[in-house]
């Protein structure tokens, strides 16, 4: 009997302690959180939990309930000194589907074979998700806004990204290659087998002064170059990984710098079916098939043609054809009659 009631005083004693360190060390209750979103409400605590909230060391199931289109989760929560853990339960507003502008590309999560062309049908994209964008050509374009953007509580952080045209471009003829997600160039190197890629700095302003073309490689001053007016070129042959790097397109004020990446394979991968509209070239016209309207997207099977203007030349493929998100061949390039293609 005595042992029993000692304890008994014990364990009084113990709660005093605790109740009077709670009070003296100052254990903060936890409030409520309010939402934008939504409502709650809160299940156990004791007294009103909107006014007093809900003292350190209790635990209270909270149920969210959200205005319409967000989403949350409800959870049992626990104060601990003026913190809830796990967080307070808030409601999530997902992100409608943004539309590409222009020749800005975007890719869901940053992945190649998830453009948000393929996300149109949706009305939205959920907390969280990533939009990472690139231009159609980023030979030829600038990517001014940001580049990443993420969806929270129903936005799209960062600045809408947007494609400028440069004046100081890249012309690209020669091995396969495509654009990644992320804007950089990725040329294939073909083991064993001898590939070529031309790189023309051009410059579009007869004002920009000399063209000038910079690669990342220690000696380029072998590389033949090419013979256009208003353009710098340099051919990469045969291409290796070791050609990686930043290349820079300059005038006298200004320049623009792509990132080419030299792959070793071509692998296999499920593609969108998707090709890009194809750059017309210069001194020349696109013609776009049997549909006379020009599009954003050509899907698998569609063909495009291309004419010179009167006094060029076409030297390439007059007629392509998307397979599986790639055309069926490089593009064309028109050529001075006159002038010579290249000097070799
Ligand atoms: C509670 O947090 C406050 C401020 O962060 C701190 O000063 C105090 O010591 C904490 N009390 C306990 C019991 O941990
Ligand atoms: C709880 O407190 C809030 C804020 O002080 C008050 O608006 C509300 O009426 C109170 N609720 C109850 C049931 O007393
Ligand atoms: C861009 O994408 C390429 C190809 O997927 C990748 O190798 C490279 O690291 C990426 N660059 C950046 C800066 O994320």
């Amino acid at each position: 009997m005595e042992g029993k009631r000692f304890e008994d005083i014990v364990r009084i004693l113990i709660y005093i302690q605790l109740f009077l360190a709670s009070v003296c060390v100052g254990s903060s209750p936890c409030m409520p959180e309010s939402d934008r979103f939504g409502g709650y409400t809160v299940i156990g605590g004791s007294g009103n939990t909107s006014s007093a909230g809900v003292p350190s060391g209790s635990r209270v199931q909270v149920s969210v309930i959200c205005n319409v289109g967000a989403t949350a989760q409800s959870v049992t929560t626990q104060c601990s000194n003026g913190t809830w853990i796990p967080p307070w339960p808030r409601c999530k507003l997902p992100c409608s589907v943004p539309r590409n502008s222009g020749p800005v590309r975007q890719f869901v999560n940053g992945e190649a074979t998830r453009p948000i062309t393929s996300y149109y049908t949706r009305s939205t994209l959920p907390v969280g998700t990533q939009l990472v964008a690139r231009c159609r050509d980023p030979g030829k374009y600038r990517l001014i806004g940001d580049q990443r953007r993420t969806c929270e509580g129903g936005q799209w952080t960062g600045e809408e990204p947007e494609c400028q045209p440069v004046e100081t471009q890249f012309l690209f003829y020669g091995a396969l290659r495509e654009v990644a997600s992320n804007g950089t160039i990725v040329v294939y190197v073909h083991r064993g087998h001898p590939m070529r890629l031309d790189v023309v700095c051009y410059i579009t302003s007869a004002w920009l002064g000399p063209p000038r073309l910079t690669t990342p490689l220690v000696n380029d001053e072998d590389l033949q170059h090419w013979n256009w007016p208003k353009s710098q070129g340099k051919r990469l042959y045969p291409i290796s990984t070791d050609f990686s790097g930043m290349y820079t397109c300059s005038g006298s004020s200004s320049f623009h710098s792509v990132n080419v990446l030299f792959k070793d394979t071509i692998p296999y991968r499920v593609r969108a079916a998707e090709c890009d509209v194809p750059a017309a070239p210069e001194h020349g016209r696109l013609l776009f098939g049997s549909r006379q309207q020009p599009r954003d997207i050509f899907t698998s099977g569609a063909t495009v043609s291309f004419e010179c203007e009167d006094d060029y030349r076409l030297v390439g493929s007059s007629e392509i054809t998307c397979e599986k998100g790639q055309w069926s061949d490089d593009l064309p390039v028109c050529t001075g009659i006159m002038a010579l293609f290249l000097r070799t």
